[in-house]
């Protein structure tokens, strides 16, 4: 499988940074950092980018980078975090850096693609944009805690989260506790 993993500046971006960590190492990873999203990891974070075989990262300036063709065969896109500035781009269809443009691409290409959008709480605005992606079949996936498959620390939180980004991406993981009940009830 091969992935795109756009990262904007939205509060989280450590999140996106243990999304690729969980990765399982035969997916291929094609990673975009906007500007604002270096900016915020590096006051909110000091865990450093990931390095692995499976990892190619491109500036978000290089809009002739091979992703952001539609021949370049890639499955799925995630934006992990989803900056609402970058959210409106996506809505109106501006591709205007890298990250826009492989998610245009990626729309017309009927790819699968999830968004993690991150605000709080959301203006009409903000629901707007969401609505219009969700209606053309983007996967609207913030990130919202869970409390049903016995999470203790912020770490189960975010595995939590992470696995059910995998499951919308059809990537197998035994990230979480699913919540199962195979018993009959009579
Ligand atoms: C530390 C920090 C946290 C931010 N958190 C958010 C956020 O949670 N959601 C959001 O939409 N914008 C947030 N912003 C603002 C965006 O970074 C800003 O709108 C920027 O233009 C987004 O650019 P991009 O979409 O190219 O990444 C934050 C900025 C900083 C510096």
């Amino acid at each position: 499988m091969k992935l795109i993993v756009a990262v904007t500046g939205a509060s989280g971006v450590s999140l996106a940074l243990k999304f690729i960590k969980y990765i399982p190492k035969d997916i291929k990873l094609f990673v975009v950092f906007s500007n604002s999203a270096k900016l915020s990891l590096k006051l909110e974070s000091n865990i450093a980018l990931p390095n692995s075989e499976n990892i190619i990262y491109y500036d978000n300036k290089s809009i002739d980078a091979s992703i952001s063709s539609g021949s370049f065969g890639v499955d799925a896109m995630i934006v992990i975090p989803c900056s609402a500035n970058s959210l409106a781009k996506f809505a109106v269809g501006i591709a205007d850096n890298l990250i826009s443009r492989v998610f245009a691409v990626s729309l017309k290409e009927n790819r699968k693609i999830v968004i993690v959008p991150r605000e709080m709480p959301y203006s009409l605005l903000f629901l707007k944009n969401m609505t219009k992606l969700s209606k053309m079949g983007v996967v609207v996936a913030p990130p919202v805690l869970a409390y049903y498959s016995g999470q203790k620390t912020i770490e189960d939180m975010e595995r939590f989260m992470i696995g059910r980004w995998m499951d919308m991406l059809n990537i197998k993981n035994s990230l979480y506790k699913r919540w199962s009940d195979e018993k009959s009830d009579i």
